[in-house]
C-alpha cells in the first residue's frame, strides 16, 4: 500500500526522498508526489504513475527548490478518490500550513470533511487524508502554533488507520509523524533524521531503526527524534537494529527481484535449517520462550495468516496431522477467524504467519487471540514489524527483504520454520517418534541441494510456460501435501500473469469444475510418487478424456506417469510430508516465465500492494 520516505537534515532532500520511494515501489501504487521545504514556502510536485516521472519533473525545479534540506515523499494506492494528480499527496491546506501524506484510512473522513466545509473551508481532493490535513491547520492555529499539542488533538479526532507524516510552513527543519495502525519507522544517522513505511528505504543510511509503536508521535529534525504518546507525553526509545544487509535489496544481475528472490530459496533453507536444526534445540526455545511443559496443557493448535502466508500454514496444518492425529489443528485465514466466535483460551496455541508482520487482518486476529488468553506465537520475517512486538513471543523466518510483490523466499522460509515448529512442539508434547525425527531432519537436510538441481533446469520450465502462455486458464490439481501447493501456483499466476487459475483438491474436480475443461484449459497436476500417486493419475486421466492439455510434475524415475502428460518435469525424490519444498520451485518459476512471456510488471504487479496495511 501506500509508501512514505520523508528527511530532515542538511543534504538536498530531493534525491534522497525520491531513493527511498524507489526503493518501496514494490509496495504497489498508482501515482506519487513530493513535497519540499525550500526558504519561504513548500513545493509541492505530484505525478499520476511512476516514481521515474516525478523524479523527472523535480529535475527541472528551480535550484533553490533542488537545494531545499526537508521534505516529504509518497507513493499512493487509492482508496478514496481517484487515480488524479489532485488526489496524489502531500495535501496542503486551505492556509498553506500544513502539508501531509498519509497511509492508511480514516473513517470518519465524512464528517469531519462536512464539519471543516461548514466553518467555510474548501477542499480541493475527494480523499480521505485532506479531512486529516485541513483539521491540523486549523488545530495548529487555535494552539498558537503549537505543533505538540495540534497533533495531540489530531490523533484525537481521527478514527481509522493512519501513518501521517507532515511538514508546517513555519517551521523549516521539521517533520511531524503519527502512528496509528499502519506501520512507520524513523531513524537518526548522526546528522540527519528519516521516516519511511518501511524499513528497506533506511538501510542505505542507518541499521538502527526506530519502530513506531501503536499511538505513538515523533518530531524529526537534523539534530534528532524525539518520540511522545497521542497524550502529548514524551518517550524514551531504543532503535531496533535490523541485520540486513541493503545489498539484499538490490535487483543485482537480474532481470526481476522475483526471480532473483526464487534463486535465493536454497540459501533461505540452509540457514533456517542451520538455526534450528536440533529439534529441540536452543534457538527455537529461546525464541519461542515458551514455558517447558505448556504443551501438556495445549489441546488445539491455530495457525492463522493470509495469502500465500496462509498457503503456508496448510503445510503445517498437513505436517502436524502427519505425524501426530491426537491434536485439534487448523489453518485460518485470519480475515474470517477475526469474525468469527473462534475457540480460545489456555488449552489453546495461536501461531499467526505474516512475512511483512503488517497485514492488517492477521494484526487484527492476533489481537483477538491475545483477548481470549490464547498462546500467542508470531512468525514474520521483519524484525520491529508490528506483530514481532505485539506477540509476545516471535520466531523471525531467515529470508532477508523480499522486494518483488509475489511472496517467493518468503513462502519458503515460513515453511521450513513452520516444519521445524511443528517438529518442536510435537516433541515437547512427547508425541514425535525418533524415527520420525531423524527422517525429517535428514530430509530437510537434504532440500538445499535439490533445490539447487531444480533451480539449474529453469529452461525447461521456461519452455513449458512459454508453449503455455496462451492457455485461457489454468487448474492445478493434487492431493494432501500438494493442496497448498496448487493454490500457491494458483495465486502466482493470478497475481504476475493476471490469468484466471484454480486450484482444487484433485479429488474435487469432478464434483464442479471439471465442466469448464477443454482444450484451452490447461491442467497442471502435482502427482509425486506417494500413497495417492494413482488416485491423483485417475483425476488426471478424468481431465484430459475432456481435452485438457496436461502438465504433470512427478518423481524422477516415475517413467509410467508419462503416459498421463502432455508434457512432464520430474522433480527430486524426498519424505512425502517435504514435497511442498521441492514442488513450489517449479511453480515460481512456471508462473514467472509465463508472466514474463505475456510481458507482464512482474515485481509491481497492478492492483496489488506488498503489505496490506487496510482491511
Ligand atoms: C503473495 O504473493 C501475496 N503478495 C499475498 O498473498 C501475501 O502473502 C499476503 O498479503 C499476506 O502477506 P503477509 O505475509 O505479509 O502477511
Amino acid at each position: 500500500m501506500c509508501g512514505i520516505m520523508g528527511y530532515a537534515g542538511k543534504k538536498p532532500a530531493a534525491g534522497i526522498i525520491i531513493d527511498g520511494l524507489k526503493r518501496q515501489e514494490y509496495r504497489g501504487y498508482d501515482s506519487a508526489g513530493i513535497a519540499l521545504r525550500c526558504d519561504s514556502e513548500i513545493v509541492n510536485v505530484k505525478v499520476v504513475g511512476r516514481v521515474s516521472e516525478l523524479a523527472r519533473k523535480v529535475s527541472e525545479l528551480p535550484p533553490e527548490s533542488a537545494g531545499a534540506i526537508t521534505g516529504i515523499g509518497h507513493t499512493r494506492w487509492a482508496t478514496h478518490g481517484g487515480v488524479t494528480e489532485t488526489n496524489a499527496h502531500p495535501h496542503e491546506s486551505a492556509d498553506g500550513m500544513t502539508v501531509l501524506v498519509h497511509n492508511g484510512i480514516i473513517e470518519n473522513s465524512r464528517e469531519l470533511r462536512s464539519n471543516l466545509e461548514s466553518k467555510g473551508i474548501k477542499f480541493v481532493t475527494e480523499t480521505d487524508t485532506e479531512a486529516a490535513c485541513q483539521l491540523l491547520a486549523l488545530l495548529y492555529k487555535d494552539y498558537g502554533g503549537d505543533a505538540l499539542r495540534a497533533m495531540s488533538a489530531l490523533t484525537a479526532e481521527l478514527r481509522g488507520a493512519f501513518a501521517l507524516v507532515i511538514m508546517f510552513l513555519d517551521r523549516p527543519n521539521e517533520i511531524w509523524c503519527a502512528r496509528k495502525g499502519s506501520p512507520l519507522v524513523a531513524a537518526f544517522d548522526g546528522g540527519a533524521c528519516y521516516c519511511a513505511s518501511d524499513p528497506t528505504a533506511l538501510l542505505r543510511y542507518t541499521h538502527d531503526l526506530f519502530f513506531l509503536e501503536e499511538e505513538e508521535m515523533v518530531s524529526l529534525t537534523p539534530s534528532g527524534c524525539k518520540f511522545f504518546g497521542f497524550e502529548g507525553q514524551k518517550r524514551i526509545k531504543k532503535a531496533i537494529h535490523l541485520n540486513w544487509d541493503s545489498v539484499m535489496a538490490d535487483k543485482g544481475q537480474y532481470e526481476h527481484f522475483m526471480r532473483k528472490e526464487i534463486g535465493e530459496q536454497p540459501d533461505v533453507m540452509r540457514l533456517t535449517i542451520e538455526a534450528h536444526t536440533i529439534v529441540a534445540n536452543v534457538a527455537m526455545r529461546k525464541s519461542l520462550n515458551i514455558p517447558r511443559g505448556l504443551m501438556d496443557s495445549i489441546r488445539r493448535i491455530q495457525f492463522v495468516a493470509c495469502g500465500t502466508s496462509s498457503y503456508a500454514t496448510l503445510v503445517a496444518k498437513n505436517i502436524m496431522e502427519s505425524l501426530d492425529n491426537g491434536i485439534d489443528v487448523s489453518a485460518e485465514i485470519a480475515s474470517e477467524y477475526r469474525y468469527r466466535n473462534v475457540p480460545g483460551g489456555g488449552d489453546t496455541l495461536a501461531v499467526f504467519v505474516s512475512q511483512s508482520g503488517e497485514t492488517a487482518d492477521t494484526l487484527a486476529a492476533a489481537r483477538l487471540a491475545k483477548t481470549l488468553g490464547t498462546h500467542c506465537v508470531a512468525i514474520t520475517n521483519v524484525r520491529g514489524s508490528t506483530i514481532d512486538r505485539e506477540v509476545e513471543h516471535t520466531v523471525l523466518s531467515l529470508a532477508g527483504p523480499e522486494i518483488g510483490v509475489a511472496a517467493t523466499k518468503t513462502f519458503m522460509g515460513q515453511i521450513g520454520l513452520l516444519t521445524l515448529l511443528v517438529m518442536f512442539l510435537l516433541k515437547e508434547k512427547g508425541s514425535l517418534s525418533a524415527g520420525d525425527e531423524a527422517r525429517l531432519i535428514g530430509g530437510l537436510r537434504s532440500l538445499p541441494t535439490l533445490q539447487q538441481s531444480l533451480l539449474e533446469r529453469e529452461g525447461e520450465i521456461k519452455s513449458l510456460a512459454e508453449k503455455y502462455a496462451g492457455s485461457k486458464g489454468f487448474f492445478f490439481i493434487g492431493r494432501r501435501e500438494c493442496v497448498p501447493l496448487t493454490m500457491e501456483g494458483a495465486l502466482k499466476l493470478k497475481e504476475i500473469a493476471y490469468l484466471p487459475s484454480e486450484a482444487y483438491a484433485a479429488g474435487e474436480m469432478k464434483h464442479g469444475p471439471i465442466a469448464m475443461l477443454d482444450e484451452h484449459l490447461t491442467v497442471v497436476a502435482l502427482v509425486p510418487d506417494t500413497d495417492l500417486r494413482e488416485k491423483t493419475l485417475s483425476n488426471v486421466e478424468e481431465c484430459r478424456a475432456r481435452n485438457a492439455p496436461t502438465i504433470l510434475i512427478a518423481s524422477e524415475g516415475d517413467e509410467g506417469a508419462l503416459a498421463h502428460a502432455d508434457d512432464i518435469l520430474f522433480v527430486p525424490r524426498t519424505e512425502p510430508e517435504l514435497f511442498p519444498f521441492i514442488g513450489l520451485i517449479p511453480l515460481q518459476l512456471f508462473a514467472y516465465h509465463v508472466a514474463r512471456t505475456l510481458g507482464r510488471d512482474i515485481d509491481m504487479p497492478r492492483n496489488l500492494a506488498k503489505s496490506v496495511t487496510v482491511e
